[in-house]
């Protein structure tokens, strides 16, 4: 028999058996929805909305052994068995000695902050996160990017655009002294870059830098397995080693992590925070009871620790990344092709649209990407969100904007809730807002909060 096939398409590793049903709306309707929620798509309601990409936290479809896992919840005060099934599943899959729950991964983040941090620090990392900065800042640090330039340029192909400058961490050592850094905070899958992976020689690389100059190394595990995947295409000697072993590997190069487990965990809700040392362990056990909850269950149901420890398992595997990842690519080839200005190479947990380059007649105070957003809501309810501008905010000490080089639309899909037909509903509305982007004016923001401004804050059209 012939073996020599061609290369065959690959399909979700699943079948549906319960469906959400979907709203259509009109312009008209969408228009009146947009201008009420001040052309915010985090303001919108959600019975507004057709597609929704605005985020992939806490809106992954659980499979049927989670919701059964729902039906096991232990919901004791103390010492719930979930409790133990997740310590497990954290124990295995990532390999961390400790582990202590929370309600989503800010709350780890303010934790782990709140222990190490002292005022004056420095934190170094690989691009900041909205939440992740903040925490850090509000114990008294200061966040100095340390991600290589390339991750900076939507159109450079590089294929680790998460990697770390060593040098610039070097530098950093060389002039605040080690004793200033308490830890280089590495994220797995760059949001704020695109979704672009770290490879492993970079993160053993660090690894040897920061166990030179006793610093640690806190990674931000939320998009680990996505980061995996990339890895098992990408780098030397990886082909063959499973999803499982190069997660594991990771998770060994760092001394701790925080998760939010809404995001590869494929839960709704929920967190921890791992570490390896006992020390850091009793401290952050003791912390977590002011702000969260009982180290056994960190403000988790008994039922939410199951459904995350079934989800880590499920998150793991080959075949649900590839599926996972492989949708991503899809949508994203088909915008390539269509010559839509999108960050290359198409990062693991969505498409980032370059706002600049698609609306290069706006400057960045008329909040390109916010408006790229709101656009697209308008022309057919799909629900994306600014990763611009807004999103960075306020440099703390001048109060000005930080003015990041990347102004991005992000269309985040969520694990195992669309189609592949929906992503092309998707690709069509986007060809379209693209034929009659110079028509596209910029917006003012009329009010501002103070923190993570780009939830709340409302716009009207210049
Ligand atoms: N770290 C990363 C890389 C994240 O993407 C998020 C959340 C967090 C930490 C905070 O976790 O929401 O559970 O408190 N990102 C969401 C997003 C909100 O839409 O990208 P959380």
């Amino acid at each position: 028999m012939d073996r020599k096939r061609k290369k065959r398409s690959w399909a979700e590793p699943y079948k549906i058996k319960m469906v959400e049903l979907l709203k259509m709306t009109s312009y008209e309707e969408r228009k009146k929805a947009l201008e009420h929620a001040g052309y915010n798509t985090f303001l919108l309601r959600s019975r507004d909305v057709y597609i929704d990409l605005l985020t992939d936290s806490g809106t992954s479809a659980m499979s049927d052994r989670q919701w059964a896992g729902m039906m096991v919840g232990d919901e004791a005060y103390a010492g719930s068995e979930n409790f133990y099934h997740l310590e497990a599943a954290v124990q295995k899959y990532y390999g961390y000695r400790y582990m202590i729950p929370t309600h989503q991964g800010r709350g780890a983040e303010n934790i782990i902050s709140k222990i190490m941090i002292k005022q004056g620090d420095i934190v170094p990392g690989n691009m900041y996160f909205t939440t992740t900065r903040l925490h850090q800042e509000l114990a008294g640090g200061t966040f100095v990017d340390i991600i290589i330039d390339e991750a900076h340029d939507s159109q450079n192909t590089h294929p680790f655009k998460g990697n770390v400058n060593i040098e610039k961490l070097e530098s950093l050592i060389k002039i605040y002294g080690a004793k200033k850094i308490p830890y280089v905070s590495v994220a797995t899958s760059v949001n704020m870059a695109g979704g672009q992976p770290i490879s492993m020689e970079n993160l053993r690389e660090l690894r040897a830098l920061t166990l030179k100059h006793g610093i640690k190394i806190i990674h931000d595990m939320t998009r680990v397995a996505e980061n995996a995947w990339f890895i098992k295409q990408r780098e030397k000697g990886y082909q063959n080693k499973s999803v499982k072993s190069i997660v594991k590997e990771i998770c060994s190069l760092t001394d701790g992590a925080t998760m939010s487990a809404k995001k590869d965990a494929l839960v709704n809700i929920g967190g921890f925070l791992a570490m390896n040392d006992k020390a850091l362990y009793d401290e952050a056990s003791n912390m977590v009871v002011v702000y969260e909850g009982l180290h056994t269950y960190g403000g988790l149901a008994g039922r939410d620790m199951e459904a995350m420890a079934i989800g880590i398992t499920e998150s793991v595997d080959d075949d649900h990344i590839r599926a996972r990842v492989g949708q991503v690519e899809y949508l994203g080839n088909k915008l390539l092709h269509a010559k839509i200005p999108i960050v290359i190479p198409i990062g693991g947990h969505g498409i980032f649209i370059d706002a600049k380059r698609f609306l290069p007649h706006l400057k960045q105070t008329q909040f390109p990407a916010q408006v790229l957003a709101a656009e697209i809501y308008l022309d057919s309810g799909v629900r994306t969100m600014e990763r611009g501008i807004v999103s960075a905010g306020r440099n703390k000490d001048t109060g000005d904007h930080y003015y990041p080089e990347l102004e991005l639309v992000r269309l985040t899909i969520s694990r195992r809730v669309y189609t592949q037909a929906h992503m092309d509903v998707v690709a069509e509305s986007i060809q379209e807002v693209f034929q009659n982007r110079k028509k596209i004016r910029g917006l003012k923001m009329t009010y501002e909060p103070k923190y993570l401004r780009f939830f709340q804050a409302r716009f009207k059209k210049s």
